[in-house]
């Protein structure tokens, strides 16, 4: 399969303190690649470096270590960004509008027909189960139906990649199933799917691969079946699921 993304050896250091002496690693080393049509998600703790690893990803962080590039192209440069739809772990959209304003506006960047962009943004508004509220302005919103406005500004351009911060954060379980059946949809379209989660049963459900974080480093990279596979013929404690208990499992591992 073609890599799509690839993160080479990426590390991180943030200053920590006001006289910007101190430094702190947000990424120490990490190396992953993405295959085209692949869903790969990555789970960590608060702290791990997952929003820093998609934001390097996205050439919102310029100053790090190593290589990241999409497409073969270095996401320094502008152009690697052309075929995604990102959605941010808090997405930041204009209380006044609408989300059928934020759609339409995205619609007319891209030079998209009047006629076409309605379509598509009929069709996004529903499948993030907005149609109904499409122009009620943005500050009338829950946390939840913020989420999915966030998320269909990330639909609108028919993305080839999409990098997703949290998708399910704040969504009630009706929510987080929409979310899961969205990345599904995509998956089955052949979308390259990055996103990072919490979430872990949701995260099992839907990943081909998923990479553990700790402390800015991958602790590994695995897959659900071979998480299953791990916990083969053992009864797993707690009612836990199979990646929860081998997230936990690793974790500990890493801080003994
Ligand atoms: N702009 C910044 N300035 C200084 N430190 C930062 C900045 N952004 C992130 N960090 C630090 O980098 C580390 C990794 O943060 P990051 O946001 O990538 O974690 P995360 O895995 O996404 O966590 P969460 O699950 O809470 O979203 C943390 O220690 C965080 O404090
Ligand atoms: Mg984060």
């Amino acid at each position: 399969m073609k890599t799509i993304l690839k993160c080479l050896n990426l590390s991180k250091e943030y200053a920590s303190d006001f006289f910007l002496v101190k430094k702190k690693k947000a990424l120490d080393n990490i190396s992953f690649e993405v295959s085209q049509g692949e869903v790969f998600g990555i789970v960590g703790p608060n702290g791990a470096g997952k929003s820093t690893t998609l934001k390097i990803l996205l050439g919102f962080v310029l100053q790090c270590e190593g290589n990241a590039t999409i497409h073969g192209i270095s996401t320094r440069s502008s152009v690697s960004r052309e075929h995604i739809g990102y959605l941010p772990e808090n997405p930041t959209l204009y209380h006044n509008l609408s989300a059928k304003d934020h759609l339409k506006f995205s619609c007319k960047v891209m030079g998209i027909k009047k006629n076409e962009s309605k379509r598509k943004i009929d069709s996004v508004l529903k499948s993030v189960n907005l149609f109904e509220v499409a122009d009620t302005p943005l500050r009338q919103f829950s946390k939840g139906m913020m989420q999915r406005a966030g998320l269909a500004y990330a639909l609108i351009r028919d993305p080839e990649i999409l990098i997703l911060d949290e998708p399910m954060s704040g969504l009630d379980p009706l929510g987080r199933q929409l979310v899961i059946d969205i990345i599904k949809e995509y998956h089955a379209k052949g979308t390259t799917i990055l996103f990072c989660s919490h979430i872990l049963t949701d995260v099992e459900r839907v990943c081909d691969r998923i990479a553990i974080m700790d402390k800015g480093q991958i602790l590994v990279t695995t897959t659900p079946e071979a998480v299953k596979a791990h916990f083969a013929g053992k009864t797993i404690e707690g009612g836990k699921t199979p990646l929860e208990a081998y997230f936990l499992e690793q974790l500990k591992g890493n801080n003994t």
